[in-house]
């Protein structure tokens, strides 16, 4: 059984690593986070801006 790992850049936010459609975890983009590497919410509101991606993993 095969498993997809995708990396998707949400718009403005975080990296989502997902595997089979599921979040395994989110990581930071913006560089604001105190939880480095992952996302702790602190691009809300900041002005941060990025665009919508996604990666397939193969
Ligand atoms: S992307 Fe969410 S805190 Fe940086």
């Amino acid at each position: 059984m095969s498993e997809e790992i995708v990396i998707k850049g949400k718009e403005n936010g975080p990296l989502l690593v997902m595997k089979d459609g599921k979040v395994l975890f989110a990581l930071c983009r913006c560089g604001l986070s105190k939880k480095k590497p992952y996302c702790d919410g602190s691009h809300k509101g900041s002005g941060f801006e990025a665009p919508e991606v996604e990666l397939k993993v193969e």
